[in-house]
């Protein structure tokens, strides 16, 4: 095992299985008890048939028949108690990690989530926690009650005759070798399985949240399609993986061939001669019988454990993974002041986005920037917020660089309407408090009248109390786009970046939460980014971008008097192209 499996493995143990250690050892002393009552079993045996069946001692029947069903009722109990024991522990462990995953997950950039899909995540998150759990848990009940079944009924089998108990084992170190092979085949098979499961979980929420489109398209039988080869892509990979696990006790059974054919080849003519009683004979073999069993699991603990660290490998993936937009170690407090993109570059990956990108958006005032869809507008909010870092360049508010500050406190201090609105599956009134979780329900009262959205939820028989429905799918996109600024309405900061705040507005809601957003930017240092140029013709700086460049600025008149690229588009504007309802 390699040392940073080990450390995790140290890590999993200290954080989340250890705090169990009582429960733990009233499970393995059941699991002992468990165990040994197999050897106890096949050791009564012999008085069954030497003093019962053979002697016929009568008063040798009651104690032997109590003997034997005593035994049987410990093992139910013990049996009962260290499973009950041990799937409580599993359960615990599984989700405490899981917590603990979410809350690594939550700290990690924006970028990771866009590298990892949802559906890997949540089959990571759940699946491979589930899978570490199963497969934990087996490991160590077979560990506890099979070892010391082996132990015990190995025991009897010596005490019956060593020798016997030697050639019944000569099976063993020919498939020594097999059997290692196997391991690291489950442990290979096993991965590739667990990827093909989040492939399927991936696309299973890519089909779930594109169900629209999948209709309107009529893309049923083509997504149906891509799931099938998807799942048979998945059935191939996790029979390859079972076949590897069921190989396992074959393997155990072939073993146990070789033993019964080497004792009765050696020990038949002992047997014929009377050399032994028929309760010893009865003994030895109830025992062997019984010890290949326990060792087929046994067998199969260190696929188990192959299986499960295919599943650890991915946890641990997650849990290696390290934010990069941290605060600095002497984070500089965030002031108030104008907002500076200085020569600012940004690429995704290696397409470059950005490029020496330069304006200043004033304290207090209003700053528009249109361009082109794919100009980069959206993407300064996410520098701006710092998302994502420029690869060159500085961002600065207030004359503080967005990576010197210190991080949360930047991101107290700007509110977001972004372009698609992010809503939960809670009621209206929840969504919005999001903005600032502190607020009283007055507050919340009033963002959502100043946003307009009580003259639609003023309908609704729970006004807003009404839930939105899993990403606010029972809202219109207008109604969720005025939620969203309720939300940010509410939050009252400095800095207010505004993506298309109305964009899925009709006229008379565009023109009303138009002016709840004129009332809200005053005073406050404001970046609008719009497409119809009617909503930003009056702020304080319009910065006209193409291609990752700022290609003019200036006030509206200033641009119409340049008669460049704004003259050009307000032009096709006015002329109807389009303007809204
Ligand atoms: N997560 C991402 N990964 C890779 N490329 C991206 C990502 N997000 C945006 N881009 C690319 O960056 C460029 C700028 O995107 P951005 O969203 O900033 O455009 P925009 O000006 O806001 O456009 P629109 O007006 O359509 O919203 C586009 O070419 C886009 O393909
Ligand atoms: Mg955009």
């Amino acid at each position: 095992m390699s040392d940073p499996y080990r450390n995790l493995l140290v890590r999993l143990w200290r954080d989340h299985v250890v705090q169990f250690w009582p429960l733990l050892i009233v499970a393995f002393v059941l699991m002992v008890i468990e165990g040994s009552t197999l050897g106890a079993i096949s050791y009564l045996i012999q008085p069954l048939f030497d003093e019962v069946f053979a002697s016929g001692d009568a008063s040798a029947v009651t104690w032997v028949a109590l003997a034997i069903s005593g035994v049987f009722i410990l093992r139910a109990l013990s049996g009962f108690g260290q499973r009950l024991l041990i799937v409580t522990v599993g359960l615990r462990v599984t989700t405490g990690l899981q917590s603990r995953l979410l809350s690594h997950l939550l700290g990690l950039d924006a970028r990771y989530f866009q590298d990892n899909a949802p559906g890997s995540l949540i089959e990571r998150v759940r699946g491979d926690t589930l899978a570490l759990q199963g497969a934990a848990s087996s490991t160590l009940m077979t560990l506890g009650r099979d070892t010391v079944s082996v132990i015990s009924l190995l025991s009897v089998m010596i005490w019956s005759d060593w020798l016997w108990a030697l050639l019944a084992m000569a099976g063993v170190p020919i498939l020594i070798l097999p059997l290692t092979i196997l391991q690291k085949l489950i442990r290979t098979t096993t991965r590739a399985a667990r990827e093909a499961a989040a492939r399927l979980s991936t696309q299973l929420d890519e089909v779930f949240h594109g169900m629209v489109s999948i209709k309107v398209n009529r893309l049923e039988q083509h997504e149906a399609h891509r799931f099938d080869t998807e799942v048979n892509g998945f059935l191939a990979a996790q029979l390859r993986a079972e076949r590897g696990k069921a190989a396992n006790p074959a393997i155990i059974d072939v073993i146990a061939a070789i033993g019964f054919l080497a004792v009765l080849v050696y020990g038949g003519q002992q047997i014929m001669e009377g050399d032994k009683t028929v309760g010893e004979f009865m003994s030895f073999f109830t025992a062997l019988a019984l010890v290949f069993d326990p060792m087929r699991r046994l067998s199969a603990v260190s696929g188990q454990i192959q299986a499960a660290m295919a599943s650890l490998e991915r946890l641990y993936d997650v849990l290696q993974a390290r934010p990069t937009i941290l605060t600095p170690a002497q984070p500089k407090p965030v002031s108030r002041g104008d907002i500076v993109f200085d020569n600012v570059d940004f690429s995704y990956g290696d397409s470059p986005v950005l490029h020496q990108l330069c304006f200043t958006a004033a304290e207090g005032r209003t700053t528009a920037l249109v361009g082109p869809s794919g100009a980069g507008k959206s993407t300064v909010f996410s520098l701006m917020s710092r998302l994502v870092d420029p690869s060159a360049g500085r961002i600065t508010l207030g004359g503080v660089a967005t990576t010197e500050a210190d991080l949360d406190a930047l991101r107290d201090s700007i509110a977001l309407v972004g372009q698609d609105s992010a809503l939960f599956d809670e009621t209206i009134a929840e969504n919005i408090r999001l903005g600032r979780l502190d607020a009283t329900p007055q507050e919340v009262r009033a963002a959502a009248a100043a946003a307009s959205v009580l003259d639609f939820t003023d309908e609704f028989p729970l006004g807003l109390e009404t839930r939105v429905g899993p990403r606010g799918a029972s809202l219109s996109g207008g109604q969720r786009q005025r939620v969203t600024i309720a939300r940010a309405m509410l939050r009252d900061v400095p800095v207010l970046l505004l993506d298309e705040p109305t964009s899925a507005l009709d006229a008379r809601s565009e023109q009303l939460v138009g002016e709840a957003l004129a009332r809200l930017s005053r005073g406050r240092t404001t970046l609008v980014i719009a497409h119809r140029l009617s909503t930003i013709r009056d702020a304080d700086l319009i910065v006209v971008m193409d291609k990752g460049r700022v290609i003019e600025q200036g006030t509206h008149d200033a641009l119409i008097a340049r008669n460049g690229a704004y003259a050009r588009l307000h032009q096709l504007q006015s002329a109807g192209v389009t303007t809204p309802l």
